[in-house]
């Protein structure tokens, strides 16, 4: 395997919205500026939704205005609806994440509308665009739902294919509640290439049942190149029961890395940051390489070791 991997940082949106104390404004932006040194693709900075539902992005104008914008890194922000659009092309983001999902159940509880009323919504906002600044579609509950148990793969290409006659330009495939299996990930990831190879398709796992890794080796097997992830594992939907974090983006990262794939961040400065992490959400974070390090950062070899291997020597 040699394809190069394309990956997203999530944490400041996927990954706080979860949390249940505001994180101040100076800390986000801080934390998107450390990031943005750090190789990754693009990062998805905040969401323009309602601050009502969704009160730790209630700063994301200024998020937005704040950060310090790296060449080559896209800014991407979360969108469900056309005045989420507007807010968020009057903040200059790159792209625009247009979110629904393929439950209609989670679609009521995330978006409070059916989701024929999100299509009708998300097609205005595409139309307002007019290809002035690039659409990304996720579509949440892809691989199941919290409350409605499975979800069928014809309808994930469904609402996909909707999308693309649209003219979008990528769809993050999201399994929201970490219901993934990496068969079912295999399955799915090669129909939907089958069809719309010729969009970029971004894979957005949780690792709410410990399948994080498995999906994500499983997607990189059926030709996806394309992941997002968050520091730390944070994050989750706070309307669907029993979420909870990403895949942690560093920990995908060393896997990836380790596999000889090639992702373009710079993995040990990755890790100075995740290690400031639980300072800046004041508590601990399931990510485990930055508590362990790399496996390739070798410890010292132990003096009882140095001196038997010279007593074995002198033998
Ligand atoms: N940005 C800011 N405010 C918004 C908004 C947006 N994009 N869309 C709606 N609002 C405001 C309205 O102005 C209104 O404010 P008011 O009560 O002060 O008058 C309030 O939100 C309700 O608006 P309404 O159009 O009736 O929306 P709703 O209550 O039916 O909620 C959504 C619909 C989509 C706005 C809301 O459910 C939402 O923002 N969901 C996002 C959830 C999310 O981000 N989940 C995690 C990511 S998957
Ligand atoms: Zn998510």
């Amino acid at each position: 395997m040699t394809q190069r991997i394309q990956f997203n940082e999530v944490v400041t949106r996927d990954g706080f919205q979860i949390e249940p104390q505001f994180i101040a404004t100076d800390a986000k932006v801080a934390l998107v500026d450390a990031l943005s040194d750090c190789g990754y693709a693009k990062i998805e900075v905040t969401s323009f939704v309602s601050p009502k539902a969704i009160p730790q992005t209630r700063d994301a104008e200024e998020v937005m205005g704040r950060i310090r914008r790296v060449p080559g890194v896209e800014y991407t922000v979360l969108v469900p609806n056309l005045r989420g659009a507007e807010r968020a092309l009057e903040s200059r983001a790159d792209e625009l994440n247009l979110v629904m999902s393929v439950s209609e159940t989670h679609n009521l509880a995330n978006l409070r509308m059916p989701r024929a009323k999100s299509l009708e919504a998300l097609s205005e906002v595409i139309r307002a665009v007019d290809g002035r600044t690039p659409i990304n579609v996720s579509l949440s509950t892809s691989f199941g739902c919290p409350m409605e148990g499975e979800v069928a793969p014809a309808q994930v290409l469904d609402w996909a294919q909707r999308f693309a006659d649209l003219g979008v330009r990528g769809l993050t495939i999201c399994d929201t509640t970490g219901m993934a299996d990496p068969a079912q990930v295999a399955r799915l990831c090669e129909a939907l290439r089958q069809k719309l190879d010729h969009l970029q398709l971004t894979l957005h796992f949780h690792n709410t049942r410990g399948m994080g890794l498995a999906n994500v080796l499983a997607a990189v097997q059926a030709g996806i190149t394309r992941f997002d992830g968050s520091l730390g594992g944070l994050g989750g939907c706070p309307y669907a029961p029993g979420a909870s974090g990403n895949i942690c983006s560093e920990d995908a990262l060393h896997m990836l890395e380790a596999m000889g794939l090639e992702t373009g961040v710079d993995l040990p400065r990755l890790l100075q940051v995740a290690r400031a992490l639980p300072d800046i959400v004041g508590h601990a974070v399931p990510g485990q390489v930055a508590k362990a390090g790399r496996s390739c950062d070798l410890h010292p070899v132990p003096a009882a070791v140095t001196e038997l291997q010279q007593q074995l020597q002198r033998a």
